[in-house]
């Protein structure tokens, strides 16, 4: 394969899954060299699932008294700090660029990140009493973002962007990053029946739809439930208004820089909305979607 970024044509079938070959190095040694504790949190997502949206819900929450002092005039970092600077990926930010970094300098609670599938993480990370949040999106919206994602990508490295019908083909075969995207997804709802207290699943519409249910699910999962003199305070919708994608697209640091990995702050926020993918895909491409969907989680009590 070649080394070229972030298109199709340079994902490396690995573990029955296809990882991008830029970062190959990093999946291998935060395999190799992770030390997950009791106590980590990891947030696991297949790209374009609403990371960056739950890595600032589980941010706030994780630091909420940290930050509540109204009299304190500490920013919160959320408002200068890119979340995926806050809640760093494993095999990104943490094994590619060392390859056995220092989590000494962690809070704990440690609050990482990570899109390998469940089959592949790090052994120490299923051993452990570590708590898995996993975030999944209806399969035609994240095929539509992930689309847009890797455009701007090869764009900004003046490659040519594979045309979405041919795009479709391959995520239909299951060739997209981390993908094939049900085997990705069929993982962890699997064990989130089979260890529902390691395990949390949850879906980017379910939390559009009822964000203030689901917060609080988050928040009980993770071992800091809200008091009732917090619900009573709104604490559950401020945390929601500060990660709203509305106030994060706005902030200054969200609009311009950029990762290490050349990806743009502002790439992590586009539209936001469930069902965008009727704007780019026919009735028909949508169905086929739908039917190879309906065949892969036939039997596992998953519907999107
Ligand atoms: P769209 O491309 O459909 O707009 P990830 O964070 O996993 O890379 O996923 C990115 C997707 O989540 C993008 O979807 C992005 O717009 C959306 N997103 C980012 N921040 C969000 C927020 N605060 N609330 C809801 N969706 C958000």
């Amino acid at each position: 394969p070649s080394d070229k970024g972030w298109d199709n044509p340079s994902l490396i079938l690995y573990q029955g899954f296809w990882f991008p070959s830029w970062l190959f190095n990093g999946v291998l040694a935060c395999q190799k060299h992770f030390q997950a504790h009791n106590s980590d949190i990891i947030l696991v997502t297949s790209p374009k699932s609403g990371t960056t949206w739950l890595k600032a819900i589980l941010f706030a929450l994780l630091n909420l008294a940290k930050y509540s002092d109204p009299n304190s005039e500490q920013c919160h970092p959320l408002q200068t700090r890119n979340p995926h600077d806050l809640v760093p990926y494993l095999e990104f930010q943490l094994y590619l660029q060392q390859e056995d970094p220092d989590h000494a300098t962690f809070a704990s609670p440690r609050l990482l990140a990570t899109h390998l599938p469940y089959s592949s993480l790090p052994q120490s990370v299923r051993d452990s009493k570590c708590k898995l949040v996993y975030l999944c999106r209806n399969p035609k919206d994240n095929f539509i973002s992930l689309w847009h994602f890797t455009k701007k990508m090869m764009l900004k490295e003046n490659g040519d962007q594979t045309p979405l019908p041919e795009c479709l083909d391959k995520f239909c075969q299951g060739l997209s990053m981390y993908g094939p995207y049900w085997d990705h997804v069929l993982g962890y709802h699997k064990m989130s029946s089979e260890m529902p207290e390691k395990v949390l699943f949850m879906k980017y519409e379910e939390m559009k739809e009822d964000p203030c249910v689901h917060v609080r699910r988050l928040a009980t999962f993770v071992g800091c439930p809200f008091s009732e003199e917090e619900l009573r305070g709104g604490t559950v919708e401020g945390i929601l208004r500060m990660c709203s994608f509305d106030n994060l697209s706005t902030l200054e640091v969200n609009k311009s820089g950029s990762l290490w990995t050349g990806a743009e702050n502002k790439s992590f926020f586009r539209r936001g909305e469930v069902g965008d993918w009727v704007n780019y895909m026919s009735a028909e491409m949508g169905e086929r979607i739908d039917s190879v969907m309906e065949e892969k989680l036939h039997g596992s009590g998953l519907k999107f």
